[in-house]
């Protein structure tokens, strides 16, 4: 398995699969891997006959006081694993490369983005798709793998490749949990173990729900959204958001429609880690 540190040669590379007859995927992450970056990897390998994982821990998809500088980055051992999963090359450029000096161009999709973690994370989705961006250009992939367990993340990169007409097929796979029920991320190496025992509210919450409305779609969205709030409070998080909306326009829902796609996302803080999961229901 190859590395690959420079944009220019990233993109010789990806042309010269292309003039041999190659697709080409990619799974943008930010290293650290885990079994749910795995699982993209082996979706990328469904579509195409070259995968490229790229590892850039990005800069400006991080605020103020978020955890940058702590952010995990153990290179090695992401390499190792990508290469047991049989990707073609991961591309590892440096922050210099991604953003030269005096890089002044921005992306900014400005309407999914803007709720939810947009409202908490200000810059964040902006930061994000700049780097999409920048890495499709690099890449020049026919596909994109991205998870569904950054839903509103994937929603932002649907609309902006729609918008910008890019000629990549953007592909949500789906989140990937612990044996017990906790949505799998990076950030679970934060806590410790009463944390994580706490976090364990998040997926709860989302169970919760998924009955109540399976056992009646007319339920209270409001008392729903509240007795989720308990669920999560007692398990010590530190509560961002719960939101129950239209799985597609991320618009929020005051009561339940009775069919089609809804999503329930939940956001909340459990000592130093903050966590997202999510999960979606078919109607009628
Ligand atoms: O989901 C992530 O890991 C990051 O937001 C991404 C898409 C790699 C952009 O930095």
């Amino acid at each position: 398995m190859q590395q690959i540190k420079t944009i220019a040669q990233m993109q010789e590379l990806s042309k010269q699969w292309h003039f041999s007859g190659d697709k080409v995927a990619v799974v943008p992450t930010m290293g650290a891997l885990h079994e749910g970056h795995l699982s993209l990897i082996r979706v990328a390998k469904k579509h195409a006959q070259k995968v490229i994982v790229t590892i850039f821990v990005n800069p400006t998809q991080f605020g103020e006081g978020e955890d940058l500088d702590a952010y995990p980055q153990p290179l090695k051992e992401d390499m190792r694993l990508c290469d047991l999963e049989g990707a073609s090359a991961v591309f590892t450029p440096s922050a210099a490369e991604m953003y030269p000096k005096d890089s002044s161009t921005w992306v900014d999709e400005a309407q999914v983005g803007l709720g939810l973690c947009g409202a908490k994370r200000p810059g964040h989705f902006r930061g994000v798709t700049t780097i999409v961006t920048k890495l499709f250009l690099a890449v020049l992939p026919d596909y994109a793998i991205f998870g569904e367990k950054d839903f509103q993340q994937l929603a932002v990169i649907r609309r902006m490749v729609r918008d910008l007409n890019f000629p990549v097929t953007i592909i949500g796979a789906p989140l990937i949990r612990e044996k017990d029920g906790l949505a799998m991320s990076s950030r679970n190496r934060y806590l410790n173990t009463e944390q994580r025992q706490g976090a364990l509210s998040l997926s709860s919450s989302l169970k919760y729900a998924c009955e109540k409305i399976d056992e009646d779609n007319q339920v209270l969205l409001k008392k729903l959204k509240a007795q989720m709030k308990e669920i999560i409070e007692g398990g010590q998080g530190k509560l961002d958001y719960i939101e129950i909306l239209h799985a597609e326009s991320l618009e929020e829902l005051a009561i339940l429609p009775d069919s089609g796609e809804i999503r329930i996302l939940v956001a909340a803080s459990f000592g130093p880690a903050r966590l997202i999961d999510n999960v979606g229901i078919t109607l009628g």
